[in-house]
């Protein structure tokens, strides 16, 4: 599914985001440098690459169909979802207050790190390997066109495509840095 396929580019995109974000932290707990321009950028790219540019997708196109299609929301997978991007979202809050302190604040913001990727990396888990295989089987091959044409109109809207372009090559250049 085309759809389903974006989405899953996403979460590689977002897990090397987690892999540099883990390195950094292990260089914060281990007392060596981590440039204030890489710890800045960080909760930037979570909360508009990971968040406003893919899990609202998730939750603005995908869920609702789902739900339509008789996916539980409450006491099932979408509600799950939607409580660990809330979860997620409340880190990336903490990594933001850490990195507006003068200096930054780097244990509250490794401390909050660590959950986010613990949160998001068993969300990607369960995303790829339950709810979006549940998707594969419950949308037939005309509702995946339609979600995706709706994916692209919310994508030019919001004008995601240069978020992506942006933060792709962003990340590209911290994976260097920060090897
Ligand atoms: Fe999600
Ligand atoms: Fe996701």
């Amino acid at each position: 599914m085309r759809t389903i396929d974006l989405l899953m580019a996403e979460h590689d995109i977002i897990e090397r985001g987690l892999a540099v974000l883990e390195r950094a932290v292990r260089r914060i707990e281990s007392g060596q440098p981590v440039p204030d321009a890489y710890c800045r950028w960080a909760p930037e790219f979570l909360a508009k690459f990971a968040d406003a540019c893919h899990h609202a997708k998730e939750e603005d196109l995908l869920f609702p169909l789902l739900k339509q299609r008789g996916v539980l929301e409450q006491g099932g997978p979408i509600g799950v979802m939607l409580y660990e991007h809330d979860a997620g979202r409340d880190c990336v809050r903490r990594m933001r207050e850490a990195c507006a302190a003068e200096p930054i604040d780097k244990a509250n913001l490794a401390a909050a790190s660590k959950q986010f990727i613990t949160v998001l990396r068993q969300h990607i888990f369960k995303e790829n390997n339950i709810l979006f295989r549940m998707a594969s089987n419950l949308l037939s091959e005309e509702e995946d066109v339609e979600l995706d044409a709706r994916f692209t109109q919310v994508e030019q809207q919001r004008e995601l495509p240069a978020v992506r372009e942006r933060y792709t090559a962003e990340l590209a250049r911290w994976e260097r840095e920060i090897p």
